[in-house]
């Protein structure tokens, strides 16, 4: 099922040159879209676009949720590279926003929701007491993907979440995520600068340039359950990662480095 479906997406700050310009992109449920590119080429202002942050000058987005009106959650939800935590709210008090917000989810099913998401994330309940200053940074980024999930958005827009992370956090939380959005049939885009990362986790990797898609790489064929069902992590030391890997590269380092 086609999940979010960007076409002719266009966008400008005032009167500044466009940043986001005859922009297309279509995600389908259980994958997982990557965007590359060089700093400034527009790629939050492409997530802030789709979450409904910033309004287009033109084109169209459209999501479709599989949501009826009666079920809780949102459509959208928003990870960023350093958590938006309430620091006054104790972890537990984080994570129950989402029935705090929603009088339809009970606390006893956030409750539940909450316990199964914090064995996923590998997160023991002696966290639920402790505030976000108590925690280290991959402990925090984890409560606020799983505070995110809360919410059971259909799409999940991720900028950076990884970047400020050791090596090994990142790793392992790169799978976990992977793992729960193919599992549960959701939708991320996830703008990375990290090649890795991208080739690790994603389905199809795009260098944004222009203010548009330039280059498409199909990393898992919807038809590759192999590939698709590969630990994230397992995969990386194959020739077929180093391949990807290198493609990219040499199609990226092009547009890093030179605006234009
Ligand atoms: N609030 C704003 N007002 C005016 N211009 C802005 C604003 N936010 C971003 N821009 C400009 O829009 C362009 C795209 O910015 P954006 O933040 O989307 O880039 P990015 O690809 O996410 O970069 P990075 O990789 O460094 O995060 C840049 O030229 C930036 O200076
Ligand atoms: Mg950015």
């Amino acid at each position: 099922m086609t999940a979010l479906s960007i076409e002719a997406l266009q966008f400008s700050f005032a009167d500044a040159d466009k940043v986001v310009n005859d922009f297309h992109l279509q995600a389908e449920s259980g994958e997982i879209i990557c965007l590359l590119g060089a700093s400034g080429c527009g790629k939050t202002t492409v997530l802030n676009l789709i979450a409904g942050l910033l309004k287009p000058s033109g084109g169209k987005i459209e999501l479709s949720t599989r949501k009826s009106a009666a079920e809780t959650g949102i459509d959208v939800g928003y990870i960023f590279q350093n958590d938006a935590l309430f620091p006054w709210r104790t972890v537990e008090g984080n994570l129950l926003l989402a029935s705090d917000l929603n009088p339809i989810l009970s606390k006893a099913q956030a409750l539940d929701k909450m316990g199964q998401y914090l064995d996923v994330f590998h997160l023991s309940k002696s966290v639920l007491k402790k505030f976000p200053s108590q925690l280290s940074g991959g402990m925090r980024q984890r409560v606020s993907i799983i505070q995110t999930l809360m919410f059971e958005p259909e799409l999940i827009l991720l900028d950076e979440p990884f970047s400020a992370l050791d090596y090994y956090t990142k790793l392992s939380l790169e799978e976990e995520f992977c793992q729960l959005v193919r599992s549960q049939g959701k939708t991320a885009i996830l703008v990375t600068h990290d090649i890795e990362e991208a080739v690790a986790m994603a389905d199809r990797a795009y260098i944004m340039n222009g203010g548009k898609l330039e280059r498409e790489f199909v990393i898992r064929a919807p038809h590759q359950e192999e590939s698709r069902s590969t630990a994230t992590n397992e995969a990386r030391g194959s020739s077929v990662f180093a391949e990807h890997y290198r493609l990219i590269w040499k199609e990226l380092k092009q547009v890093v480095g030179s605006k234009d």
